[in-house]
């Protein structure tokens, strides 16, 4: 048997697999019902229109679209991009705008161009699994920043980015994500968005703002988004899988035109371009008008979801104090916060026991926080699914609850 450990990257050696996608693996149990992935409810993918999208495609241009394409992205595409961020209020052109394999893509080149190994990043607390792994693999240290009901917490990431200063570590960038944040379902206030934007210029820093539900807004005022307040500074990501579909693994990166030339370079070594068949597919549909009428679709079933959610919470959850969760105004996820001292990793096998599964906060966290909070995914099951899950979860919780009461007797 040969030992590869030898052979190895010290990258490699670092690489650290989801914790989040080894539970996954768990949650495929024939007939558990899962709050645990960030999947998108199958049933409302547009398979008839994007049937005939395709069959367009391949009419109007079938050999462009099956053969290899700029790295940059199809122009026609990236236009239909750069006319959904006019839309919401962003200055860009396509010069701005780089067609990603996804917004995954997006966080690992940014850590490829700007991260090397023991570089600081600043990141929520709790923040997206999937930019916690990917900053780790480029051997990046991150620190968290608490947030609250307004999102981060910016005076204490003023505070803590002036100690790394002072202390010769300024921090290469700030990683948020603003809208209806994986996993809390928390989204910025203006407040202190302004704030963020201030922290950024006051120390000349960049920032990372991935925006994969930014569109998923079920009710309320939408605030500016970071690039729209400074695009200088900001160097946006956005996603097709969660308002369209996950399968096509597009979306799109937007910065100031010398990061993206930097970013080209960077992702030629990584797959030469995103694929230009699924590229064509989805310029005829943006084309077409049809996202709109699919995000339309999406909010409304997805919101009446949320609330069911929040409504079986509410009617099965037993009343203990410190038991709370989030209550967000659009995207994918809410957060729920056991009491002190519960445990949702120790809770996981019972939850699975019992059919119903959960993400444990831990996996959130880039430090050892969250070890008594979940995420729970209200977008992918239907709502008797939904009821019934929840009425096992809170089965779990109170069994859980017992034993950690009786156990803190026993150990004062
Ligand atoms: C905040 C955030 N960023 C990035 C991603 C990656 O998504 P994708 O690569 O499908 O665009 C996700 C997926 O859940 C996410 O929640």
């Amino acid at each position: 048997m040969v030992n590869y450990g030898p052979f190895l990257s010290a990258n490699a050696k670092r690489m650290k697999r989801s914790e989040i996608r080894e539970l996954l693996k768990l949650t495929r149990k024939p007939g558990i019902i899962s709050f645990a992935g960030g999947l998108p409810a199958p049933d409302l993918f547009p398979i008839e229109e994007i049937r005939k999208m395709t069959d367009l495609a391949l009419q109007k241009d079938g050999k462009n679209a099956l053969q290899y394409g700029p790295t940059e992205g199809d122009n026609r595409l990236r236009e239909e991009l750069a006319k959904i961020m006019r839309k919401d209020g962003i200055d860009v052109n396509i010069d701005n705008i780089l067609v990603i394999t996804s917004s995954q893509q997006g966080l690992d080149l940014v850590a490829k161009i700007f991260l090397d190994p023991k570089d600081i990043v600043m990141t929520g607390r709790p923040t997206y699994v999937g930019a916690i792994q990917a900053f780790n693999s480029y051997g990046a240290v991150m620190i968290g920043i608490e947030l609250d009901n307004e999102g981060t917490q910016t005076s204490l990431l003023d505070q803590e980015v002036q100690k790394l200063i002072s202390r010769g570590k300024k921090p290469k960038f700030i990683y948020e994500i603003p809208d209806f944040q994986n996993p809390s379902g928390i989204t910025m206030s203006l407040k202190r968005r302004k704030e963020l934007i201030d922290i950024a210029e006051k120390y000349d820093l960049i920032i990372i703002e991935d925006s994969p539900y930014r569109q998923l807004r079920f009710e309320g005022k939408s605030e500016p988004s970071l690039v729209s307040m400074n695009p200088e500074r900001v160097i946006a990501l956005y996603t097709f899988s969660k308002i369209l579909l996950p399968g096509f693994r597009l979306g799109w990166m937007a910065g100031p035109n010398d990061i993206i030339q930097k970013v080209v370079t960077a992702k030629q070594s990584v797959d030469l371009c995103s694929p230009p068949f699924n590229q064509a597919i989805l310029t005829e549909f943006l084309s077409s008008g049809l996202l709109e009428k699919q995000i339309e679709k999406i909010i409304a079933a997805y919101r009446d979801k949320r609330d069911f959610m929040l409504k079986k919470l509410e009617e099965f959850m037993p009343k203990i104090k410190g038991l709370n969760w989030t209550r967000p105004q659009g995207g994918l996820f809410l957060w729920v916060t056991l009491p002190e001292g519960m445990d949702a990793g120790d809770m996981f096998l019972t939850a699975i026991e019992k059919n119903v599964a959960y993400v444990v906060g831990s996996a959130f966290y880039p430090d050892d926080g969250g070890k008594n909070c979940f995420r729970l995914n209200f977008s992918y099951s239907g709502k008797e699914e939904i009821g019934e899950g929840i009425r096992r979860l809170a089965e779990t919780v109170s069994e859980w609850r017992g034993r950690s009461r009786r156990s803190s007797f026993i150990t004062p």
